[in-house]
């Protein structure tokens, strides 16, 4: 038998998988004290060979990595074998190198304290650099929402539109979403300060009068890295311009930063709930884990 189990925050996106899935859905009971510690409670004892936890990390990544962490060793504790881990948003997953001498390899360290708790599976949406999974010692998976994202641009109706990638790292997406909707796509190149992390995007000389833009990324943080290509989007002559993400963490006055700079509409996924979410990833989650779980 496998039962699903929504963390905090993650719990409409965690009954939806379980419906489509038709498992039974536990509802975990959950304060907060007043000094932040976070207080979680299943409503019954459990010992399924299977359970899955599904728990997005944003906001308050911190918070959201000890529950996630409680519920599992819990889980473990009541005898459940198999500990299959949804993280829609993984966090800290930028960090997944040595950029300067001495840093801490965040990401890697999420994945070492995944596996020590037991986690059997993880399954992601588009992790920032999907290689960097291959450092998790229990199987990991990364799913792509970026097809979904497609489908809902190409029901916008956009005039003849141009897919951009605001960096080498997007251009897989950009790509992708170029062949769903038949159109041209482009890349800019950024480089980010690694110490103030200030973003400067070279300028290209593009044409994009008559045209629509779909500007491309994993994930919109702070509204930079959008707003710099926006602008430059703007004075090439575009009409809409489209900034879409799969992981909208949209911190401080992202939207703002990115409405003053020239965006129109914004399209995201419910991977972080928020007012822009067009696309559930509820249906490719369900399907991935048709794949790797035996019901
Ligand atoms: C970094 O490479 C990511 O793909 C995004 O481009 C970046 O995290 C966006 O951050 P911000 O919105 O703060 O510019």
């Amino acid at each position: 038998m496998v039962v699903v189990i929504g963390g905090p925050y993650s719990e409409k996106l965690g009954s939806d998988i379980a419906i489509r899935l038709n498992l039974p859905y536990i509802n975990l009971e959950s304060k907060v004290f007043p000094d932040d510690e976070s207080y979680l409670r299943f409503p019954e004892k459990f010992s399924e060979d299977n359970i899955i936890v599904i728990q997005s990390c944003f906001p308050k990544q911190d918070k959201r990595l000890m529950e996630l962490l409680f519920m599992l060793d819990t889980a473990k504790e009541f005898g459940v074998k198999n500990l299959n881990v949804v993280i829609p948003y993984l966090p800290y997953a930028r960090q997944d190198k040595r950029f300067r001498e001495g840093e801490v390899i965040s990401n890697k360290t999420i994945g070492n304290l995944l596996h020590t708790i037991g986690a059997d599976l993880l399954l992601t949406i588009d992790a920032h650099q999907e290689e960097s999974l291959k450092t998790f010692k229990m199987r990991s998976v990364s799913i792509s929402a970026i097809p979904l994202l497609a489908e809902h641009l190409k029901d916008m109706m956009l005039s003849d539109p141009c897919i951009i990638a605001p960096d080498k790292g997007a251009i897989n997406h950009a790509e992708t979403i170029s062949s769903i909707l038949k159109t041209n796509c482009t890349f800019f190149e950024k480089h980010r300060d690694r110490i103030t992390g200030k973003v400067e995007t070279r300028k290209k000389e593009l044409s994009f009068h008559g045209k629509d833009v779909v500007i491309i990324d994993d994930m919109i943080s702070t509204g930079g890295t959008i707003a710099n290509v926006s602008k430059i989007a703007k004075d090439c002559g575009a009409e809409k311009i489209v900034a879409a993400c799969t992981h909208a963490l949209l911190v401080g006055n992202a939207e703002e930063k990115m409405r003053d700079a020239g965006i129109t509409d914004i399209v995201t996924t419910d991977t972080i709930p928020n007012q822009f979410c067009k696309v559930s990833v509820g249906p490719i989650i369900a399907d991935a884990l048709r794949k790797f779980i035996e019901f």
